[in-house]
């Protein structure tokens, strides 16, 4: 008799389809040619615009779609716009039921769903059925609930308006779900673009929303390329643009929609890495990088693509790995017992095929299983990459495919610095059964979501989004509304006016000229002349010359970037009750010196209300310090055994170019939060009246802010600005002038789509609290890393 083993050893492959007749039969039932969805109804697809959408795991044409005309683009945000207003005024209770109703219809039609985002995209039937669908639905459930709470939850702050979404085609559904859930939650009515490969469960998508009796207008489906795309970034009555796709693509969104004050969120590419620490449980950890990689085929933004193997364990490691790819079954999607799936379209399989072969010339070196991949479709097999260079192609350039590149390292420093090693920050995946490793690792590896003995986790109520180039904005959790919403209009109070104050005399003494008291640029804790060597002179109210300040340049603002980023890492390492003390100290101080702060606003702005001025900068402060320690994070309930902790944590290096009114409160209203939160700051004061930012230095001194956390320089506002904006260290600028200045601020921050906040030239009354301080300033201080730590023993 065998034994059990035998008979599985015996037993030969036997595929399990999926029967995709439903998927068909709906094609069938829409003769497979669609229209657009617009203002809730379906529009006639025009033969001359009709293109394939095809199933790339067979090449058969699945149904044909339609390029939107600009016309077609057109009607779907004037649709859009007109139903913003009813629908933004529908209570959160009745937005909530229509959530909750397209979460049940998505479920009952799940396997039509399923099956069909397989078909059109490639992807395993297992993967769609077992987690893009019920994700799906799961982000609906849970926006209906944030719908309901908006009322209570999130007063104060109001829809933005017709939102355009514009998203790719590795999780079509899934993504769609990502972006119309929050934002129709939030009360934004919404036209979106799917990928020109992947439309059809968009499609379906839009019949669902009818079937329920979604309002007209609140939810337009246009398809097309990038052309419709395009269309919709530009569009002058979109009020935010939510894009998720290609960094290259995303740079491009960002320079479309410089200054035109619209709201942008930005989700890109990834290079992320899989930290193996050999105190790792190795089974576990080859099971992790087939999750990490070849689920989706690798074409994941988060994919866990670069594996870090501490150098210990790699050869044991690899051979595993190895043992593990061979038992890899690639081939059709539909069955269910399928790993991989085929590869979206030739045009991806080319990009791949290319860099593989690139990686190959630069001597990395290829391993692929011994079986061959079917032909009758787009695959490509999983491959391995060994002698990998941290900075060569394989190892820096996003491949979007089952391609796992390999490197060692011997320290757990060292393995921080390869993982931070990129221009990217989107994920990590961190495998040690060492808690203190692997969370010390967490918190060091810069990315937006970190994963520790686990990988590819989502969920609705954890948000997701990245750091440096992978994008900003997050998608999910209570975080990730605020990307659809603004904050309300503040009723203007009513402030007596100030007059102008008598003049004061300038500082001479005896008929003798007074001292030269010129104050330098301040970098690094110490006063620096600016390498210009030129000074700009301080005109007071009554047009006397009140002093003289140096002229910044590009050089000292990259010496201030350089000293302002090792502060960085001392500063947000301090604890938060630290930097609340410093932040107190700061108010101490500039109380002892109240009234000649107050002179000195008085002598450059001749308001009366220079007290007041001082008064609440010292108010400032202390709202700041409260806030240190108190601006904290949050444990989010996700789905699984598992604490996903969301960490708030500072932004890293921030220009803060100040508003020209309130020469002192300005700027204390921006750099006591960024510091707060543990940022470093380079302060560009009031090109007008910088003289009560020079007088800081010595309260600087005097109050224990870490050499290098405040540096300020002085001189023409604008162009210092420009270079803040395209100098690649610098993480974040806020910017407080024109409209113009913040056009240039945020075409100019392109190169390492760095998160700007800018005023599009709207002044503000830093007096007034409501609109001074706040969350608002903390949030924009900040971002939030979600790290799942699983557990169970
Ligand atoms: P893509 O960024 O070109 O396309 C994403 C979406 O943007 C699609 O809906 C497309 O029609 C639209 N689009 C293209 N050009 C546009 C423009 N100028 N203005 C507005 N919308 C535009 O991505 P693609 O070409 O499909 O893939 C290329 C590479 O991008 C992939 O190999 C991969 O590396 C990366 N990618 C990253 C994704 C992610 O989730 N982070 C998703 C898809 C692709």
């Amino acid at each position: 008799m065998s034994t059990l083993l035998e008979i599985y050893e015996t037993m030969s492959y036997g595929p399990a389809p999926e029967a995709a007749a439903p998927a068909h039969e709906w094609l069938d039932a829409h003769s497979r040619r669609f229209g657009l969805y617009i203002n809730g109804t379906w529009t006639e697809a025009a033969n001359e615009r009709l293109f394939d959408s095809i199933n790339p795991a067979n090449r058969s044409v699945l149904a044909q779609v339609t390029q939107a005309s600009s016309d077609e683009v057109n009607a779907a945000v004037a649709a859009a716009k007109a139903a913003f207003p009813a629908w933004s005024q529908t209570s959160g209770h009745v937005r909530a039921r229509y959530l909750y109703a397209l979460a049940r219809q998505i479920q009952k039609h799940s396997r039509r769903f399923a099956v069909l985002e397989t078909l059109d995209n490639g992807k395993p039937i297992r993967e769609t059925r077992d987690i893009d669908i019920p994700l799906v639905a799961r982000h609906f459930y849970y926006h209906a609930g944030w719908a309901q709470l908006q009322e209570s939850d999130l007063a104060g702050y109001e829809p933005l308006g017709v939102v355009g979404q514009i998203i790719p085609w590795n999780f079509p559904l899934l993504m769609l779900a990502w972006k119309i859930a929050p934002a129709l939650a939030m009360g934004n009515t919404v036209v979106l673009k799917p990928a020109e490969w992947t439309s059809l469960t968009a499609l379906a998508f839009a019949e669902i929303c009818h079937e329920i009796g979604l309002p007209k207008g609140v939810v337009n489906i246009v398809t097309g390329d990038g052309k419709v795309g395009e269309q919709i970034v530009k569009h002058p009555d979109i009020a935010k643009i939510a894009f998720t796709g290609s960094t290259e693509v995303g740079k491009i969104i960002r320079s479309a929609t410089a200054g035109t004050g619209k709201k942008l969120s930005l989700e890109l590419g990834g290079k992320s890495p899989f930290i193996v620490y050999d105190t790792a449980d190795l089974d576990s950890v080859v099971e992790g990088v087939v999750d990490a990689i070849w689920f989706n085929q690798g074409q994941v933004c988060c994919a866990g693509s670069r594996l870090l193997v501490q150098e210990n364990i790699a050869d044991k490691l690899i051979g595993k790995l190895r043992t593990r790819m061979e038992q890899l079954r690639i081939g059709d999607p539909l069955d269910k017992a399928i790993d991989i799936g085929a590869i979206v379209a030739p045009a991806q399989l080319q990009k791949i095929e290319q860099l593989v072969a690139e990686g190959e010339q630069e001597g990395s070196v290829k391993w692929q299983p011994s079986w061959a991949c079917p032909t009758d479709g787009y695959f490509y097999p999983p491959t391995l990459f060994t002698n990998v260079a941290p900075a060569s192609t394989l190892a820096q350039v996003e491949i979007f495919g089952p391609v796992l590149v390999t490197m060692t390292f011997r320290t757990p420093d060292e393995a921080i610095a390869i993982a931070n090693n990129t221009r990217f920050g989107l994920a990590a995946s961190i495998w040690s059964e060492d808690i203190n490793v692997a969370l010390h690792a967490a918190a060091r590896v810069k990315a937006g979501v970190v994963w520790i003995n686990s990988t590819n986790l989502f969920d609705a109520a954890a948000g997701f989004g990245g750091y440096r180039e992978s994008g900003y904005g997050r998608e999910g959790g209570k975080e990730g509304l605020y990307e659809y919403l603004k904050k309300s209009e503040v009723k203007k109070l009513k402030t007596k006016a100030s007059p102008t104050a008598p003049a004061v005399a300038s500082p001479v003494s005896n008929g003798l000229p007074a001292l030269d008291r010129t104050p330098k640029i301040y970098i690094g804790g110490k006063q620096a002349r600016p390498d210009s060597g030129y000074s700009r002179i301080v005109v007071g109210s009554n047009g006397e010359t009140l002093g003289e300040v140096g002229d910044g340049s590009r050089k000292d603002i990259r010496n201030s970037v350089e000293v302002a980023r090792s502060a960085a890492n001392t500063w947000s390492a301090a604890t938060a009750y630290n930097r609340a003390q410093v932040l107190y100290f700061l108010a101490e101080n500039l109380g002892a010196r109240a009234s000649e702060f107050a002179q000195r606003i008085r002598q450059q702005t001749g308001r009366t209300d220079a007290e007041l001025e001082v008064e609440t900068s010292i108010e400032r402060l202390f709202t700041y310090a409260a806030w240190a320690d108190k601006y904290d994070g949050a444990v989010h309930a996700t789905p699984v055994r598992n604490a996903t902790l969301a960490m708030v944590e500072p932004i890293g290096v921030l220009g803060l170019v100040c508003p020209n009114e309130y020469p002192l409160l300005g700027l204390i209203s921006l750099l006591a939060p960024a510091i707060a939160l543990g940022n470093s700051a380079i302060l560009i004061p009031s090109a007008e009246h910088p003289l009560s930012a020079t007088d800081l230095y010595q309260v600087l001194d005097t109050s224990d802010v870490p050499a290098g956390v405040v540096n300020i320089i002085t001189g023409d506002r604008d162009s210092l600005a420009k270079v803040l904006a395209e100098h690649n260290d610098v993480d974040g600028l806020w910017y407080w002038g024109s409209a113009e200045g913040s056009a240039l601020v945020e075409r100019s921050s392109i190169g390492n789509l760095k998160q700007t906040w800018v005023n599009y030239g709207e002044s503000r009354d830093w007096l007034d609290r409501r609109v001074g301080e706040g969350e608002e300033f903390l949030r924009h201080a900040s971002q939030i890393k979600n790290i799942w730590v699983p557990y169970g023993a």
